[in-house]
């Protein structure tokens, strides 16, 4: 089967969770290679630095051989323009992420309309984790060993 060039994918990834970790090896067996690209959501105010984030989903990641991770902080249609990116990746849980990722695709398509954006539907296992659920439930005491890989469950602890 012929591949497909670099793909982005794009999120805060804090953390990452087992639910990134599906969609990235998912796309791992369609592109040539995926980078992950932690990017900044004005929205979102950081809980582990971005170098820390970046550390772990190397850690998490050891047995992909197709990916890298780099932290990027503009806009990312530029990113993917300057990466000669053929797509971005995103991943959808459910319908109610539809809206959100339905206005972000069409924005970056309109700022850079050669860079198709491609969904992948989460494994049902995952749909319903999202990264400040897994934040939430850890600062009560709450076991999310089943929500994040074993780097991220460690981090976790010793904050
Ligand atoms: N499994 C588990 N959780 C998932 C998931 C999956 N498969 N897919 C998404 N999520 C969760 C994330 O953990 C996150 O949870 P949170 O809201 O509790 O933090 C949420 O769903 C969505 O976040 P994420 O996928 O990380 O994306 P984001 O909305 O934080 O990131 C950016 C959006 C960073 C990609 C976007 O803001 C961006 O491109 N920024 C750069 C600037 C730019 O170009 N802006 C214009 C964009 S049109």
């Amino acid at each position: 089967m012929k591949k497909a060039g670099i793909a982005l994918y794009p999120g805060s990834f804090d953390p990452f969770t087992f639910g990134h970790l599906d969609i990235l090896e998912r796309a791992c067996r369609i592109f040539d290679h995926v980078q992950v690209t932690i990017a900044r959501n004005s929205e979102k105010s950081g809980f582990f630095p971005n170098a820390r984030r970046r550390e772990l989903i190397l850690e998490c990641t050891q047995h992909l051989d197709n990916m890298s991770v780099e932290v990027f902080d503009g806009l990312l249609a530029d990113y993917a323009r300057s990466m000669e990116a053929v797509a971005l990746v995103r991943g959808l849980r459910q319908v109610s992420d539809f809206d959100y990722e339905f206005r972000m695709a069409f924005a970056n398509r309109r700022l850079a309309p050669e860079v198709e954006t491609v969904f992948f539907m989460t494994s049902e296992r995952h749909a319903l984790i999202s990264a400040s659920i897994v934040r939430e439930i850890h600062g009560h005491g709450g076991d999310i060993s089943s929500f994040v890989p074993k780097p991220v469950l460690q981090a976790l602890s010793s904050t």
